[in-house]
C-alpha cells in the first residue's frame, strides 16, 4: 500500500517515569485542609503509579500529639475521601511505610532539632551522594517567617542536606509584601531552591497553550494586533467559598484568583516564543507580558473594571446562600468574589488588542476558557444565517472539557450565499480516546519538584510584577466601598456592569 498522503504520522509516545532521587517531604501543616485534600491523596497516586523512587519519606509537621500511626490512619482517612477511586490495599501498605508524623511548634526551636534528627535518621542518600529535602508551606502566610527563621537556625535550609521549598499562592497580600516575604525567605534560601506553586500551570490545557502555539507554525502568524481583534479570558466557578470564608474575607477574588491563575495565563498566551524550554528562558518571557500591561489609575479602574459580590440564588437546582450569609463572613462586607476588566499589553506584538478578563465565585458553572476573537475580513461579502457577528472564534478549554475549537463560517447549502457558522474541534478524552492519564495539577508540580524542575512555578520577578499590574485596583476597591453590594445573583453570569463593559465597546462575553 502506497503512503497515505492524508495520514498523519504520529510519532510513538514513550512510557513517562519520572526519574525522581530519593527524598523526604517535610509538610508543615501536614493536618491541614490542603494537605488533607490534595497533598496526602497526590502523593499516594504517585506512589500508586510507581512515580516516586524506592526510598521516600513523607514527614507530616503540625502542633497537635499524634504518633506516627496515628498520622497513618490520618493519611489513610485524606485519601479515602478525597481520591475518585477506591483505595488499593496492597499500594496503601507500601505507601504508608513511608510516612511520619513530627508533632512541633512552628516557631519552637526544639521542635526544629528533633527535626533535624528524624532527617538524620530517614533521608537515604541520592547517586550524587547528596539528601534531598523538600519543605512543603502548607500553612497561612503568618506563619511562615517562623518556619523558615527556625529552619534557618537549625542550619536545615543549606549545608548538610540539599532541599527545596515549595510555597503556596498567593505569595505576599501586595507587592510590597511579596518582596518582603522573599527577602525573609531568600535569606534562607537561593532563588533556585523556591518552588511558588500555582496550580493552573500544573493543568494539562494551561501547559497546552505553549506547545499549541510554538509547535505549530499556522497561528504563529495570526498571533498579534493584525489580526486579532481581542481575548478573553474566563475562569468561572459555580462553588462559593466552601469553608475558607476567613482566607477569603481578606483575600478577595484579585489575590484569590486574577493575580495568579489569571495573570499566568495572561502571559502563556501573550508572551513571545521563548529562546528554549528551559524554565528560565519561559518565565524570561512571562515576566516581559506582565511588565508591560499597562498600569491603571483610579479612573481607568473605575471605567474599565467591575466587581461583584453573589447574593442568594440557585445553582444546579439547590439554593444557595449570599457571600455576606456565609459563615464568619461580615455582614457588611466589601470583599469582592467577582473580577471583570479591560487589560492592555503595550508592545508591539498586542498594541490596540483589548484582553478581556473575568472571574467569579457561584456563577452559572464551572468553566475556564481562552477564546481568541480574530478580526471581522476586510469586506462583508455574504449575508449571516443567524447572527454572528464574529466568523473566526479559537477557543482554548481548560475546564471541565479540555479541548481546541476554531469556529469559523461555510456556505450553508442552498440557493442562496449565506454564510453559516461550523466548528473545528480537538477533544482531549475523544482524540486520545480514554486511554491516557491526565495526571491532576498537584500529581505534575509535585514530579516537578522531586526533579528540580522550575519551570512551571513562578520566579520572584514575576510574581512581583503580577502584583504590580493588580494593586492599583485592590486599592482602588479598598478605599472605595461597594453600597451596591450584593450586585449579582448566584447562578448568574455575574453583575450586569459586566456585560455593560464589553458591550460599550460593540463585543459581547461568550455564553454557554
Ligand atoms: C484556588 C482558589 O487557587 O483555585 C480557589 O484559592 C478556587 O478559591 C480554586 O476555587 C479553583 O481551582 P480549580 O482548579 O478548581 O479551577
Amino acid at each position: 500500500m502506497g503512503t497515505d498522503f492524508y495520514n498523519i504520522q504520529f510519532c510513538e509516545i514513550l512510557t513517562e517515569k519520572a526519574k525522581i532521587q530519593p527524598f523526604t517531604m517535610v509538610i508543615f501543616g501536614g493536618t491541614g485542609d490542603l494537605s488533607r485534600r490534595k497533598l496526602l491523596p497526590t502523593l499516594y497516586h504517585l506512589c500508586k503509579d510507581q512515580h516516586l523512587p524506592e526510598e521516600f519519606s513523607i514527614i507530616g509537621f503540625a502542633s497537635s500529639p499524634r504518633s506516627d500511626d496515628e498520622y497513618r490512619e490520618f493519611v489513610k482517612r485524606a485519601i479515602e475521601e478525597n481520591s475518585e477511586e477506591a483505595i488499593d490495599w496492597g499500594c496503601w501498605e507500601n505507601f504508608s511505610r513511608h510516612i511520619f508524623y513530627l508533632s512541633g511548634g512552628f516557631e519552637d526551636e526544639d521542635s526544629y532539632r528533633r527535626l533535624s534528627l528524624r532527617l538524620e535518621e530517614i533521608t537515604k542518600t541520592t547517586d550524587k551522594g547528596t539528601r534531598e529535602i523538600i519543605y512543603y508551606m502548607a500553612v497561612p502566610q503568618q506563619s511562615m517567617p517562623g518556619i523558615i527563621d527556625r529552619l534557618s537556625i537549625c542550619k536545615l535550609c543549606k549545608g548538610v542536606f540539599s532541599t527545596r521549598l515549595i510555597v503556596e499562592k498567593p505569595f505576599g497580600s501586595d507587592r510590597a509584601s511579596a518582596i518582603e516575604l522573599n527577602r525573609l525567605i531568600g535569606r534562607a534560601f537561593d532563588e533556585n531552591q523556591i518552588y511558588r506553586i500555582d496550580h493552573y500551570l500544573g493543568k494539562e490545557t494551561v501547559q497546552n497553550i505553549m506547545f499549541f502555539r510554538f509547535a505549530n507554525s499556522i497561528f504563529e502568524p495570526l498571533w498579534n494586533r493584525r489580526y486579532i481583534d481581542h481575548v478573553q479570558i474566563t475562569v468561572a466557578e459555580a462553588i462559593g467559598i466552601e469553608n475558607r470564608a476567613r482566607f477569603y474575607e481578606k483575600a478577595g477574588v484579585i489575590r484569590d484568583i486574577v493575580q495568579n491563575h489569571m495573570m499566568q495565563i495572561l502571559s502563556l498566551v501573550a508572551m513571545e516564543p521563548p529562546i528554549g524550554f528551559e524554565a528560565d528562558y519561559i518565565r524570561d518571557e512571562k515576566a516581559k507580558v506582565y511588565r508591560t500591561v499597562r498600569q491603571m489609575d483610579n479612573e481607568y479602574i473605575d471605567r474599565f473594571t467591575v466587581r461583584g459580590q453573589y447574593g442568594g440564588g440557585v445553582i444546579h437546582r439547590q439554593k444557595v446562600p449570599a457571600y455576606h450569609e456565609e459563615k464568619d463572613v461580615a455582614r457588611d462586607s466589601n470583599t469582592p468574589t467577582y473580577f471583570a476588566g479591560k487589560f492592555h499589553i503595550d508592545n508591539w506584538r498586542w498594541a490596540g488588542v483589548p484582553f478581556y478578563l473575568r472571574t467569579g465565585k457561584r456563577l452559572k458553572k464551572r468553566i475556564t476558557e481562552i477564546s481568541i476573537h480574530f478580526k471581522q475580513p476586510p469586506l462583508k461579502l455574504f449575508s449571516a444565517v443567524c447572527e454572528i457577528s464574529e466568523p473566526n472564534v479559537l477557543v482554548l478549554g481548560v475546564q471541565p472539557h479540555e479541548k481546541i475549537t476554531l469556529n469559523f463560517g461555510v456556505k450553508h447549502p442552498g440557493i442562496g450565499n449565506q454564510l453559516y457558522p461550523v466548528s473545528m474541534d480537538f477533544n482531549y478524552e475523544r482524540d486520545f480516546q480514554g486511554n491516557v492519564h491526565f495526571p491532576l495539577p498537584y500529581e505534575r508540580l509535585l514530579i516537578d519538584c522531586m526533579k528540580g524542575d522550575q519551570t512551571l512555578f513562578a520566579r520572584q520577578d514575576g510574581v512581583e510584577a503580577m502584583w504590580a499590574v493588580v494593586d492599583p485596583i485592590i486599592r482602588r476597591w479598598e478605599e472605595t466601598p461597594a453600597p451596591e453590594f450584593p450586585n449579582y445573583s448566584a447562578g448568574s453570569w455575574g453583575p450586569e456592569k459586566a456585560d455593560d463593559l464589553l458591550r460599550s465597546e460593540g463585543r459581547q462575553w461568550r455564553i454557554w
